[in-house]
């Protein structure tokens, strides 16, 4: 028994470094350590040795399986080897890979990231509303008369329904007070949708950032303070500011802001004019009322509490600061004007 061990042995692995694929190594596998291989018959054999013999014997045909199942895991090794060796030649794996391209944020994401980021320092915190609004929060609670031109069929996006795609984000102002009572101090950037041409400076959609701030004791100093600081922050230390008035139905005083600044002094923005930037004023007591009404009761007492609002167009800024002339760059999604940001 011990020569035909050893002859197994010898035979085994003959044939296990002589496989020329992982099917022959399989087939042989199965030929020596398979139920019906010839080790496991030596095994099933080893019941009939002697009590002498049985010891060494049996650490024999030990060796012989261990020695066997090696030999197999290390020809399957080498095969996977050479198999590799084969995918790999003629390229050189030295040579340096094709680098992925980090993209950017959009131009108008960016200047919101940080609109955001300069009111949140202040303390306004962001708000939201849906884009298809009721006619309600678009006109009727911020003091909009049913003959207003912005309800014009012309100029706004009606559903059958009689709902809108909102002409402003200022409907969030409504939506805003109408579950929270004052103190409040948001902001709230979105979509507004109109129904203009398009050409360089209109699009039907585009981006606006609202503002609503409500206290007791709430002044125009308070407003412009802090329309001041944010414009500051973002077109720099020497920017001028006009607030000229102006009427919007949902304030009252109102006042459009104009800001010259160096920055602006070239590009789009025209050498050193006057860029009106943003709408605002302080609340219109009669909004506060709507509220009052529709609530159920006085959390916003115009006897108590004054606020102001304001609201302005991200993609007109983003234009500015970025000195993009036409804002159809911004929704034409072409890689070579994006990639400069
Ligand atoms: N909603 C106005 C618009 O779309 C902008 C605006 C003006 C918002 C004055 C305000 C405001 O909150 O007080 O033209």
């Amino acid at each position: 028994m011990d020569a035909q061990l050893d002859t197994l042995r010898t035979e085994a692995l003959a044939a296990i470094t002589a496989a020329a694929d992982e099917t022959a190594l399989e087939q042989l596998r199965v030929r020596f350590l398979g139920q019906s291989g010839t080790i496991t018959a030596v095994s099933k054999g080893m019941k009939d040795v002697s009590k002498e013999d049985k010891p060494r014997l049996g650490k024999l045909l030990n060796d012989v399986r261990t020695a066997v199942t090696a030999a197999l895991d290390a020809r399957k090794a080498a095969l996977q080897g050479d198999a590799d060796a084969a995918a790999f030649a003629g390229i050189d794996v030295t040579l340096p890979g094709t680098a992925s391209k980090l993209g950017t944020l959009h131009p108008i994401t960016q200047l919101l990231d940080r609109t955001i980021a300069i009111f949140r320092r202040m303390g306004f915190a962001l708000a939201d509303g849906p884009d298809i609004e009721t006619e309600w929060h678009c006109f009727d609670a911020l003091n909009t008369p049913p003959d207003h031109p912005a309800r014009n069929e012309q100029d706004t996006f009606y559903f059958a329904d009689g709902r809108l795609l909102r002409t402003h984000t200022s409907t969030v102002q409504i939506r805003t007070m109408e579950k929270t009572a004052p103190p409040i101090r948001i902001i709230a950037p979105g979509a507004a949708y109109r129904r203009d041409e398009i050409d360089a400076t209109h699009l039907a959609q585009f981006t606006q950032m609202e503002g609503l701030y409500v206290a007791e004791g709430v002044s125009v100093a308070d407003l412009k303070g802090t329309l001041e600081f944010f414009f500051r922050e973002l077109f720099g230390n020497d920017a001028q500011f006009r607030f000229r008035p102006h009427f919007f139905p949902f304030t009252e005083p109102s006042y459009e802001v104009d800001i010259k600044a160096a920055v602006l002094g070239t590009g789009s923005a025209g050498g050193g004019k006057w860029l009106e930037i943003a709408g605002c004023g302080m609340v219109d007591p009669a909004v506060f009322e709507q509220i009052n009404t529709k609530r159920g009761d006085t959390a916003f007492d115009p006897e108590k509490f004054t606020g102001f609002a304001f609201g302005f167009g991200l993609d007109r800024l983003a234009m500015i600061l970025s000195g993009t002339p036409d804002i159809r760059y911004f929704t034409d999604n072409d890689q070579r004007f994006l990639a400069q940001f």
